[in-house]
């Protein structure tokens, strides 16, 4: 029986081992030693070395960072670069006016000097990538402190960055992985003149808007083109008119005969985040209070925007980017905690633990090390309970009050001035100039306002007396206990939330500049929210979260050595990785299943005329009449959007899924909504990556935009026509 029931629990593991076969984001640099293998079994017909090799182009040297908080890949010769609508939507709004609206109207460049420059943009590619981990971690050991470790480690970072062999016009970066059990080095080339090419209308690149955000079946075209520019020698440079298209190492050919159920398809970008080895506490802290408090936040903060936003075209305008990454986080968190809930990742994570425990317990050698461990991971993440709910309070209301930002950069001025003269004070104004006119172009003082009643309401009602600053409660008081009056009072006497006065008293000798910021009653305020805050909350957070991380950086070191049978993946931390998974669709609750493919048709279903979010312009309605498909369409249908089992996240938005020959299909852009909680527990049965299909992207490009010039400079191929 005995035995039995241990063949059993082999088994089990070895089946999940084998059903996650589409879990995990890979570093490109072992795909063969790791991956390779089951890549092929899945599908693929290339192998590791057309993915990452550095000593010939490889399919990485198409990919890039996009801005650094998205991906995009190169689709041509002369350096044209795809992404997402909603990578490139800063860019496109900057451009945008209520005349020129690029936001409604869509925007093409009809020659390359129309192209427009975009001040701090850039992309970075990858270069090589190498383990560092002996070089970082030499002369660390586990008597240090987390702070003696951490300097031990910056200067051996620093030590081996002097040294690495790189070209004078590229760059370099080492980050941990693994909770800090390994280091990486990332040798990287960035350029910065990248231009706006091109963008549909938002009622084709955000169709659906915030509704069908984080759901399928989906049908947007979320998509938009861009440049990369080079100097003379082909290399980085600052923007100039002079600088030429830049000719890349490799450009992704592009597969106009779509996926079908099934098929193999793999992800190559820069997801930003995971936290896929949590203890069982810390998930159940993330659905019971975390995710909550902010959800409860951003509930008020965006009922606030909204009102005005459909009252006001230019508030519309200004606040369309804020708003949808608020909406964005925001209606992630939700899915989340239900997922968590509906695949009951507690309960999943609690079974681990206890398998775990008792490998631990049987043996006296890894007893000694790690007995203790889950206790105390657990007992910490007790600790931190209450500091981590204070810190989400804090942070979410802070940062979307924007008076809060003016006031913190402006107290910022003077302490660069009481610390280092007029040098630093000088020093510090440039930036706050720049800083200031960024923010005021987005920004309305009576939406403000509303946001600060409302957020600060909820910061003295829903926590802790001991967490709130005290000068607030006071004022408060001073105002019948009225936040709407006391904000009402704030906005009508600081200058603060007024553009051309607060320019022009900067503008003021520096004496009496810092005079103000000392006198004024706002500032005032917000360094005593500051101080409180960093007191009473950071503080013991600090110190918790450092137990943490150690205790973390055990228990990975501890997991990889207990469940051998695992095969473990680094979590997402922003840097080149590759998934793969299979074209599929999936059944999201009882009775209903979702097929993995949506068309044009389901766009004129989903059409309302006049609609904020479900608009379909006249021109595609037209095409989609007279199916004018072109060459992009398929059996008289016309492809939008698929879903497939590529385990993503955040960042991943812009990043190209491959096809079994590493040819372009589709670009990936959102999750489904039941899947969410992948960044934490991936479920095969309903987490799904969302791409929409080239085919759509080209066609609106080439027959809506009547742009095809640019698609004449891509390589357009048919891997199933051969
Ligand atoms: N959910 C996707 C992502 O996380 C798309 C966001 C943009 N779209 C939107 N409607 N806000 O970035
Ligand atoms: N839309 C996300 C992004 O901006 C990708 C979707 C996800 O989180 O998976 O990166």
């Amino acid at each position: 029986m005995k035995l039995f029931k241990k063949l059993l629990v082999a088994f089990l593991l070895l089946i999940t081992t084998i059903s996650r076969a589409d879990e995990g984001m890979w570093l490109p640099l072992f795909l063969q030693q790791l991956n390779e293998k089951q890549m092929k079994t899945m599908g693929m017909k290339i192998s590791a070395k057309d993915i990452y090799n550095i000593n010939s182009g490889s399919l990485k040297d198409a990919i890039v960072s996009f801005g650094g908080f998205c991906t995009g890949e190169v689709i041509s010769s002369k350096g044209l670069v795809l992404t997402n609508h909603h990578c490139g939507f800063d860019a496109i709004q900057n451009h945008s006016t209520l005349e020129r609206n690029y936001i409604r109207d869509g925007f093409w460049a009809k020659s390359q000097s129309e192209e427009i420059p975009n001040q701090g943009l850039f992309v970075t590619f990858i270069v090589r990538i190498e383990d560092v981990s002996k070089q970082v971690l030499n002369g660390v050991n586990i008597n240090m402190s987390e702070s003696e470790r951490q300097s031990a480690i910056d200067k051996n970072i620093a030590g081996l960055r002097k040294e690495v062999k790189k070209e004078s016009y590229q760059d370099s970066f080492v980050r941990p992985f693994f909770e800090g059990n390994q280091y990486f080095l990332f040798v990287t080339e960035t350029y910065r003149d990248v231009r706006l090419v091109g963008a549909p209308p938002s009622s084709i690149g955000n169709f659906g808007k915030d509704t069908d955000n984080w759901m399928w079946p989906r049908h947007t075209g979320d998509f938009s083109m861009f440049r990369i520019y080079a100097g003379k020698d082909n290399k980085p440079a600052e923007y100039s008119a002079d600088n030429i298209p830049y000719t890349p190492k490799k450009s992704l050919s592009i597969s106009l005969d779509g996926v079908n159920e099934g098929d193999f398809t793999m992800v190559f970008g820069f997801p930003g985040r995971t936290n896929q080895y949590l203890h069982s506490a810390a998930v159940q802290q993330v659905m019971e209070v975390n995710d909550p408090a902010k959800i409860a936040i951003r509930d008020k903060a965006l009922a606030v925007i909204d009102g005005f936003m459909r009252k006001d075209e230019q508030i519309k305008i200004q606040y369309a980017a804020k708003y949808a990454s608020i909406s964005n986080s925001w209606k992630k968190w939700q899915g989340e905690v239900l997922g968590l809930t509906s695949t009951n990742a507690v309960g999943k994570k609690k079974t681990y633990e206890t398998e775990f425990q008792k490998r631990v317990n049987a043996s006296p050698a890894l007893k000694e090390k790690y007995g203790n461990l889950l206790a105390d991971l657990e007992a910490a993440y007790t600790e931190l309970k209450p500091f981590g709910y204070a810190r989400d309070y804090y942070l979410e209301i802070t940062s979307r009050v924007e008076l809060y930002s003016i006031a913190g950069w402006m107290s910022s001025l003077r302490m660069a001035y009481e610390r280092d003269g007029q040098k630093g004070y000088e020093q510090r104004m440039k930036q706050l100039k720049t800083q200031l006119s960024g923010l005021y172009d987005e920004y309305n003082a009576e939406v403000d306002q509303k946001l600060f009643e409302t957020l600060l309401a909820m910061y003295i009602k829903d926590q802790d007396e001991k967490y709130q600053s005290p000068v607030l409660r006071k004022w408060l008081a001073e105002n019948n206990n009225d936040m709407a009056k006391l904000a009402a009072s704030v906005y009508s006497e600081t200058i603060l939330d007024e553009k051309e006065k607060l320019m022009t008293l900067l503008e003021k000798p520096m004496t009496e500049v810092v005079d103000f910021i000392k006198n004024e009653k706002w500032i005032g305020l917000v360094i005593d929210m500051v101080s409180t805050y960093s007191n009473k909350v950071t503080k013991n957070l600090n110190e918790i979260q450092a137990r943490i991380n150690k205790l973390n950086r055990t228990y990975m070191q501890a997991q990889m050595e207990v469940m051998k049978e695992k095969k473990f993946y680094p979590d997402a931390n922003s840097t080149l990785r590759v998934t793969y998974g299979n074209v599929k669709g999936y059944n999201p609750r009882d009775a209903v299943k979702y097929d993995f493919y949506t068309y044009l048709d389901g766009v004129m279903d989903k059409y309302k005329p006049g609609d904020y979010e479900f608009d379909v312009p006249e021109k595609l309605r037209e095409l989609y009449k007279n199916k004018d498909f072109g060459q992009y369409g398929n059996k008289g249908k016309m492809p939008v959007c698929f879903i497939a089992m590529n385990h993503t996240t955040g960042g991943n938005s812009g990043s190209p899924a491959l096809d079994a020959y590493g040819n372009l299909v589709g670009l990936n852009f959102d999750r489904v909504w039941e899947g969410t909680m992948s960044d934490i527990n991936y479920d095969p049965s309903i987490c799904r990556n969302i791409m929409v299909d080239i085919r759509y992207v080209l066609f609106v490009v080439d027959k809506y935009a009547g742009a095809g010039h640019l698609v004449k400079e891509m390589k357009l191929v048919h891997p199933k026509k051969k």
